[in-house]
C-alpha cells in the first residue's frame, strides 16, 4: 500500500437506527424508521431496529473497539428523536446525555468525534406534519442542529449535517422501499430541495454554536453509459444530473441542474443562497457504479437502469469496482474545480455473508480485497490532484441493514444478534494494521 499524506483521517461509520437499539429507552420518540418497519412486508426478515446491536447499553464496548483499530474518527449519527421526541420543542437532556458519554468516551480514546445530525430516522411527528415535503421541516432541522451544538459543540470534530439526502429522496420518496413509504416518483423533488434548506439553515445554526468544520455526506454513483443511442446518452445524462448533480451543483453555488421532476415553484427567492452556504469538507458516500439505457416505450422514467457485467459482486449483488470511486473523485474534482471543498469519503464499505468458524474466528477475505481496492483508489486520486483528506470504512459493526434488515453483513467486526456478542473480523485486523502504518 503506498504512503498517504500525514495528517489522512482514517475512520470508521456507523448510523444510529441502524446500531443503537434502545427505541423507547430514556424518552426516545418514535422515528419514521420505526414505523415504517412494523408495516407488514416493508423488511425482509421482518425485523426492527428496536434492539439492533444494542449499542446504546454496550458504546463504551464498541468504543474500545474502535481503538484497537487505531482509527483516528468516528462517524457515527444522532437520533433526532432522542433529542427532540417529537421533532419540536426544548432540547431533551435525557437523549443528549447518551450522546455526551459516547463522545466523551471517545475523547479519551483518542478518537475524534465526527457527528452526522440526520441519517434518515425523522421524528415520526414530523412525518405527519407532511415531513420533508413539508417547508417547515427545514426550520425544524435547523433549530434541532442548534439545540444539539449547543450541547456537543465543544467535542465533536466534524458536523455532517445530512446523510445520502439523494437516497432517502428516491427511495423513501421516490420508489417506497424505505421509510416512510412514499411513492411519489418524480413528485418526490420536495424533498430535495427541502432537505437542502434543512442542511443551509443547520450550516448557519452550526456556525453560530462552534469551530469545528461541517459537512454534508452525499451518495454518488458514476454512470456507465450502457448502449451508445442519443437516447442512450440522454437517459445517462438525466440519471447523472438526478444522482450525481441535484445535490451538490446548488450546494457549490451552480444552482439546480435540469433534472428529471424538479419543480420551480418550490424553490422560493433566496432559498439557492441559504443553502449555498459554504462548507468545509464535502462527504462522498460510494459503494458501486450505476449501469443507464434508454428505457423502453412507456416507461414512466427517463432511464433504465441496467446490471453491469463483468464485475465481482457483493451479497447486495453490487459490483464490486473501485475504478469507480477514482472515477468519481476525478469527475467531481474536474466538474467543481476550485469550488470543491476537501473531500472525505464518509462511506465505503461492502457486504458478504461472514459466518464465524468452528473456533469462533470469521475470515472475509473479500472484504480486504474491497477495501484494498477501494483504498488504493483513492490515492490514485489525491495522486491525480484531487484533495481528498480522509476514508472511512462503512461500517464498524455489522447492523440493522434498512429495509435488508439483519440479512447483510457490512462490519469489520461481526455481531452475532442473538448474544450481541462482538467479534472483529479478519479485515479488522487488516484494517488496523493499515492504519497503524
Ligand atoms: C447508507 C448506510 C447503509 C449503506 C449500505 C448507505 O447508503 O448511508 O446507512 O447501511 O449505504 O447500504
Amino acid at each position: 500500500m503506498p504512503d498517504f499524506p500525514a495528517g489522512f483521517r482514517w475512520g470508521v461509520s456507523t448510523s444510529a437506527y441502524q446500531i443503537e437499539g434502545a427505541t423507547t429507552v430514556d424518552g426516545r420518540g418514535p422515528s419514521i424508521w420505526d414505523t415504517f418497519a412494523r408495516e407488514p412486508g416493508r423488511i425482509v426478515d421482518g425485523s426492527t431496529g428496536d434492539e439492533a446491536c444494542d449499542h446504546y447499553h454496550r458504546h463504551a464496548e464498541d468504543t474500545a473497539l474502535l481503538a484497537g483499530l487505531g482509527v483516528s474518527a468516528y462517524r457515527f449519527s444522532i437520533a433526532w428523536p432522542r433529542v427532540q421526541p417529537t421533532g419540536a420543542g426544548p432540547a431533551h437532556a435525557a437523549g443528549l446525555d447518551f450522546y455526551d458519554r459516547l463522545v466523551d468516551g471517545l475523547l479519551a480514546a483518542g478518537v475524534d468525534p465526527v457527528a452526522t445530525l440526520f441519517h434518515w430516522d425523522l421524528p415520526q411527528a414530523l412525518e405527519d406534519a407532511g415531513g420533508w415535503l413539508n417547508r417547515d421541516t427545514a426550520a425544524r432541522f435547523a433549530e434541532y442542529a442548534d439545540l444539539t451544538a449547543a450541547r456537543l459543540g465543544d467535542r465533536v470534530k466534524l458536523w455532517i449535517t445530512l446523510n445520502e439526502p439523494f437516497i432517502h429522496m428516491s427511495l423513501g420518496h421516490g420508489i417506497g422501499t424505505h421509510a416512510p413509504g412514499r411513492m411519489l416518483l418524480f413528485d418526490a423533488f420536495p424533498v430535495a430541495h427541502h432537505q437542502l434548506l434543512g442542511h443551509g439553515l443547520a450550516v448557519a445554526a452550526l456556525r453560530a454554536r462552534t469551530a469545528s468544520p461541517v459537512a454534508i455526506a452525499n451518495n454518488y454513483s458514476p454512470v456507465r453509459q450502457v448502449g451508445d443511442t442519443d437516447a442512450d446518452r440522454a437517459a445517462a445524462q438525466a440519471y447523472d444530473a438526478l444522482h450525481n448533480r441535484l445535490f451538490t451543483d446548488p450546494l457549490l453555488g451552480r444552482g439546480y441542474p435540469d433534472a428529471p421532476g424538479l419543480d420551480p415553484a418550490v424553490i422560493h427567492d433566496g432559498d439557492l443562497d441559504v443553502l449555498a452556504a459554504p462548507i468545509d469538507v464535502l462527504g462522498v458516500n460510494y459503494y458501486n457504479p450505476t449501469g443507464i439505457r434508454a428505457p423502453e416505450e412507456g416507461s414512466p422514467l427517463p432511464f433504465e437502469m441496467v446490471p453491469l457485467d463483468g464485475y465481482p459482486r457483493t451479497a447486495f449483488d453490487w459490483p464490486v469496482a473501485p475504478d469507480g470511486l477514482r472515477e468519481l473523485l476525478l469527475q467531481l474534482h474536474d466538474r467543481y474545480g476550485d469550488a470543491l471543498p476537501p473531500i472525505q469519503v464518509t462511506e465505503s464499505g461492502c457486504a458478504y455473508d461472514d459466518v464465524p468458524d468452528a473456533q469462533g474466528r470469521v475470515d472475509d477475505p473479500e472484504r480486504i480485497a474491497y477495501l484494498d481496492g477501494h483504498v488504493r483508489a483513492v490515492h490514485e486520486a489525491i495522486t491525480a490532484g484531487v484533495p481528498v483528506t480522509g476514508y472511512f470504512v462503512w461500517s464498524l459493526l455489522d447492523n440493522w441493514e434498512w429495509a435488508e434488515g439483519f440479512t447483510k453483513r457490512f462490519g469489520l467486526v461481526h455481531v452475532d444478534y442473538p448474544t450481541q456478542r462482538r467479534t472483529p473480523k479478519s479485515s479488522y485486523a487488516w484494517f488496523r494494521d493499515l492504519v497503524r502504518r
